[in-house]
């Protein structure tokens, strides 16, 4: 039985990614250092609901992964096949204030988890990247293939940055890694920083909503369920050292993918989607673009299509209700179409559209 340390198995994609792992009958041990970027009591329910259903095949340590000697000495104790890195310092706009942050989760964490690799010559790395490497890229849809040198936040350097660190490493020391980028991921058990969740709280709340670039805004959304299914199926493939060109352009054993759906949504489809499900309309206020922000997103999947089968099965058109229909569910809110326990008038703002 396979044992994967999952880093960041408190968070969205994390939890999900370990109830799938745990599903099928592997170990995972999960650290995470449940920190307050959001409400933590977020992060505990998703600790909860994995040990309710999967009992003594998950276990948990709280350990800060960019502190290299907690995490030795957390990690002494257990012996694990694989690493799935999920942990990070997540969202665009937050590194504007907070730079140091994301230094520490995403360039000290990525290279003490490539350590980790290393040391334990572990079978395969599968990290995290992000949709927002593409920066202002032109041309759509997005290819791994494309070339990714101008972020337009730290966020995305810092991932961009994680990408070439694990080049490094498996050049260097021959270690098998697959890098994710992710396009906009929702869901059940989502963030609450992220343009979803604000829009269903405040449409539920009847509070105006904020449309930057003025609503000329596009997003791959990416149901977690079809994530989850890229995620396992790339642990359970580790590249091939063989001198031959991967997804990406490494000659090492490094593959670079895309995880999304292949769709531009147009940010006023999702917006009808949210008020069809709600049963109420939302006010829509139009702002103009926010620094570190990109107004189109799209992945080129062909090459995970081909290497790793994967097939987005879940449109907006499916996975926005669900996504609501968790959400009215988890907040106890009643059937009640438009109601909700707290009312402000202040405008929300979508801290993150890309993740
Ligand atoms: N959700 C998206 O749309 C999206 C899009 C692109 C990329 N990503 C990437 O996917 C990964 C998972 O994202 P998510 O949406 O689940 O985010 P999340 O914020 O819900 O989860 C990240 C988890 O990492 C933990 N963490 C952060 N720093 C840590 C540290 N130093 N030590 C230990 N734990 C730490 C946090 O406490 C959190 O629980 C991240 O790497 C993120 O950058 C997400």
């Amino acid at each position: 039985m396979a044992t994967t340390l999952v880093t960041g198995v408190a968070g969205f994609i994390g939890m999900h990614a370990a109830d799938a792992l745990l599903s099928r009958g592997d170990r995972v041990l999960g650290i995470d250092i449940l920190n307050d970027y959001y409400d933590p009591r977020l992060k505990y329910a998703r600790l909860e609901r994995l040990s309710e259903r999967h009992g003594r095949s998950f276990h948990f340590e709280r350990v800060d992964f960019a502190d290299r000697h907690d995490l030795d000495a957390v990690l002494s104790a257990h012996r694990f096949d694989r690493i799935l890195h999920l942990g990070a310092q997540a969202g665009v706009r937050y590194s504007i204030d907070n730079p140091h942050a994301y230094v520490q989760s995403n360039l000290v964490g990525h290279l003490n988890l490539l350590e980790i690799a290393r040391a334990r010559r572990v079978e395969h790395l599968v990290y995290a990247s992000s949709s927002s490497v593409y920066g202002g890229n032109r041309t759509f849809p997005f290819r791994v293939e494309d070339r990714v040198e101008r972020p337009l936040s730290l966020y995305a350097a810092t991932k961009k940055a994680d990408e070439l660190m694990s080049e490094s490493y498996a050049h260097l020391y021959r270690l098998p890694q697959t890098g994710l980028r992710f396009f906009t991921v929702y869901g059940p058990w989502g963030r609450p920083d992220m343009v979803m969740w604000i829009f269903t709280r405040a449409i539920l709340a009847g509070e105006p909503i904020a449309l930057f670039n003025h609503g000329e805004m596009e997003r791959d959304f990416t149901y977690v369920d079809d994530i989850v299914a890229g995620i396992v199926a790339a642990l359970d493939r580790p590249p091939a050292d063989d001198g031959s060109e991967k997804p990406g352009g490494s000659i090492g054993p490094h593959a670079l993918y895309n995880i999304g759906n292949n769709r531009a949504e147009p940010l006023g489809r999702m917006i009808d989607l949210l008020e069809a499900e709600i049963g109420r309309p939302a006010i829509r206020r139009h702002l103009p673009m926010q620094p570190g922000d990109v107004s189109s997103t799209c992945a080129e999947i062909a090459p995970i299509q081909s290497q790793l089968g994967f097939v987005p099965r879940t449109t907006i058109d499916e996975g926005i209700p669900k996504f609501v229909r968790w959400y009215r569910e988890f907040h106890g809110l009643d059937d009640q179409r438009g109601m909700s326990p707290t009312s402000s008038m202040a405008t929300a703002s979508p801290r993150e559209m890309v993740g």
